[in-house]
């Protein structure tokens, strides 16, 4: 018996020492994060990363389960593995820096399954700020097409982090970020799942990505995925004994997880370190592994500066509808001959008025919802014949205001709210389009409220993610930019289709009016939500009490009114909106001028300090000009930041406007308070800013001339 376990422990080391000769390494450039690959006795692939030698993922498992085949989960041999360095710089078309380093140590390895005569690629690729890696699935006989059951992707975690984490879904984001340990998550998870107009939980321990975590010992860590294309957008299953998460994709109509014909790529899964909290939120690793634009004229695409008829609509105080008729059939009615409700804010007069203001105070873009026929029964019906997206409503004048706003250099936005029926959006595309092209849009914002039409497809599966990539092509043919709501959460594809401007893909700020949004909202999204691409958070509203708009709508705006402002520079978008109405910036023009002020497209951004939950102050330099506007929230405690201005230009001096809260300002009972002062400042200025509960601070910097 001893002579035969000694030879079993004989056989269990050589299977060991063969299997580490199987371990493959690679280093980020700067050498501080290390990416081991190795395939377990079963031939089970993992991988494992470290940072500055501490675990950021242990050991962890890779494969996929397919339907109606054998799986790709074990089996394997390595066959050829493949390492390079890659190094170069690109220049977004928009951005938060002017020119982006992409610079990444490669292993790819191919991994053989002897007993099915298939093989994989697993693609490896470490940057000094994280680690991406992918499945390739190579064109071969014996793996044409197949159908995913799941994607095992492991994440093992180190231990029992905080989180910031919202409820794993396949078709909404607008959750309200909770903050806890993983092993809470299943506790809180009842509480998490809030109401909306259409929603998929699948576990009491499923999360979203972009998931933000933070170790005991002070490691940042940011799950995502990049270049999400013809795949099932990716939630996480917590096992929260082990810590480990894994991959959970988002099932189609019939439960299928993906169709795949080979030659085919997975999207890149994502995992962002760093022991500065800061570092995650200037990290464009997300965006580095997305393919270069392949758009050879890009002139057309322009960052947006919009006020909208829009913020009326959403208080309650005016309405998308034309009447108040029910059930009705979009040809069947001639509305001309119809009742108006008298409510209807998309009408010419009162568009003009936008169109004037957005003139008088330099904005590009006015934003008009509710203009085309449909508005009445447009929710929670599951229509499939729900709009035309080319009959405005008899008060909207298409012509006459594309006339006026054109004569004011002012364009306007677009509206296609598709109510979640695709198959309709994509019967009308090439019209709609067209019709914009003809009125001189160049602009849309989409929407897919509700479920998903076919019934069964959910907004997040790998149908749906086909047809929002669909409509950013075919957009881009009629050189049109996209701001999608209710779409799938960005996942840095904005950089090949530079065309996509915004996505909402999280709680915005419509929520302020339906119950509001947590004090601390603004200081996690930027770490969640952001790391995938810019938000169409739609900030700037001034009057936050919302019963001034609507007596029946108590909610209230959960900021200070100078927090709104600070949100143009801590939410970067070069999609932004001045989303409150005109009467109420008028009421408060000394403060609407940083509004006017603030850049939408940057040289350069340095997060200043930046806690997670806590605060984020952030500075950015205007493209191609020599201000800069600094931004800082914080969360419902209140606090004072302390910064120095060295990222000033050397040798210049410059006149700061300091627009802060005051003293006895306070989220809820005294949001308006604020202050505003100018002083000179140069490089070596250091400055101490107190900022109120739920409040901020705005600065623009000025060059002294
Ligand atoms: C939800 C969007 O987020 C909001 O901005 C829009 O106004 C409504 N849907 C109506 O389309
Ligand atoms: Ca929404």
């Amino acid at each position: 018996m001893l002579n035969y376990t000694r030879q079993l422990l004989a056989l269990c080391c050589l299977v060991l020492l063969w299997n580490n000769a199987q371990a493959q390494t690679i280093k980020s450039p700067n050498g501080q994060l290390t990416l081991t690959f190795a395939l377990q006795n079963d031939g089970v692939p993992t991988y494992r990363l470290t940072y500055k030698s501490r675990d950021v993922i242990k050991t962890s498992k890779l494969g996929l389960e397919l339907k109606n085949a054998p799986s790709l989960t074990s089996g394997f041999a390595v066959g050829e593995s493949k390492q390079r360095t890659f190094d170069e710089s690109w220049t977004p078309v928009w951005g938060e820096v002017k020119t982006i380093r992409n610079h990444y140590n490669e292993l790819a390895v191919t991994l053989a399954q002897a007993a099915s005569g298939r093989s994989i690629r697993v693609r490896f690729r470490v940057f000094d700020d994280g680690l991406g890696f992918r499945y390739e699935f190579p064109r071969q006989a014996k793996l044409d097409y197949f159908t995913i059951k799941e994607e095992r992707t492991q994440f093992a975690l180190a231990g029992d982090h905080k989180a910031f984490w919202l409820p794993g879904d396949y078709d909404t984001q607008e959750y309200s970020t909770m903050t806890s340990k993983l092993s809470e998550v299943r506790g809180l998870m009842k509480s998490a799942v809030t109401g909306n107009a259409s929603q998929t939980t699948f576990s009491p321990t499923g999360l979203q990505t972009p998931l933000m975590l933070k170790s005991q010992d002070g490691l940042y860590i940011n799950i995502h995925e990049a270049a999400l294309i013809d795949y099932s957008c990716m939630n996480l299953e917590l096992d929260d004994k082990s810590f480990v998460l894994e991959s959970h994709l988002t099932p189609d109509a019939v439960g299928d997880k993906g169709l795949i014909q080979t030659p085919a790529l997975s999207p890149w899964r994502t995992v962002i370190v760093s022991d500065k909290a800061g570092d995650i939120l200037e990290s464009k690793l997300v965006l580095n592994l997305n393919e270069p634009t392949k758009f050879k004229d890009t002139s057309w695409i322009k960052p947006v500066k919009y006020v909208g008829v829009w913020w009326e609509m959403i208080t309650g105080k005016s309405t998308w509808s034309y009447t108040n008729m029910d059930n009705i059939k979009l040809d069947s009615v001639d509305f001309r001959t119809v009742k108006p409700n008298g409510t209807h804010g998309a009408n010419t007069a009162h568009v003009k008025e936008y169109i004037d203001f957005a003139a008088l105070h330099g904005f590009d873009a006015v934003l008009v919802e509710g203009w085309n026929t449909g508005w009445e029964d447009w929710f929670g019906k599951h229509k499939d014949y729900v709009f035309d997206f080319v009959t405005p409503y008899p008060d909207f004048n298409v012509a006459e205001l594309q006339q006026y706003a054109a004569s004011k250099k002012v364009k306007i936005i677009m509206h296609h709210e598709t109510s979640g029926s695709v198959r309709n959006y994509e019967r009308h595309l090439d019209s709609a389009f067209t019709f914009m092209n003809k009125y001189g849009y160049n602009a849309v914002k989409t929407g897919y409220v509700g479920d998903i039409v076919p019934l069964g497809h959910h907004h997040y599966d790998q149908w749906l993610i086909n047809h929002y990539n669909y409509v950013l092509e075919k957009a881009a043919a009629h050189h049109i930019m996209v701001n999608g709501h209710e779409a799938v959460r960005p996942t840095g594809l904005a950089r090949t289709y530079p065309n996509l401007i915004g996505n909402e893909a999280a709680r915005g700020t419509e929520y302020e009016s339906f119950g509001g949004n947590n004090a601390d909202h603004t200081t996690i999204l930027p770490f969640t939500r952001l790391i995938g691409g810019p938000m169409d958070y739609t900030p700037g509203i001034f009057q936050t009490k919302i019963s001034i708009l609507n007596p029946k709508n108590n909610s209230f705006v959960h900021s200070t009114l100078v927090r709104q402002m600070a949100l143009y520079v801590t939410m970067y978008s070069p999609l932004q909106m001045a989303a409150d109405l005109p009467e109420h910036y008028n009421q408060h023009l000394d403060a609407f001028q940083f509004i006017k002020d603030v850049a939408v497209d940057w040289d350069e951004t340095h997060v200043l300090e930046a806690e997670p939950g806590d605060y984020i102050t952030i500075a950015r330099k205007a493209k191609g000009k020599s201000s800069w506007f600094i931004g800082s929230t914080c969360d419902e405690n209140g606090r004072t930041s302390n910064i120095n201005l060295s990222f000033l230009d050397p040798g210049k001096k410059y006149v700061a406007t300091i627009y802060a809260d005051a003293k006895d300002a306070h989220y809820e009972k005294n949001p308006q308070a604020y202050t505003i002062r100018k002083m000179p400042v140069t490089r070596k200025t250091k400055l101490a800013q107190y900022c109120a509960p739920g409040g901020g601070y705005a600065i623009s910097v000025m060059e002294a001339r």
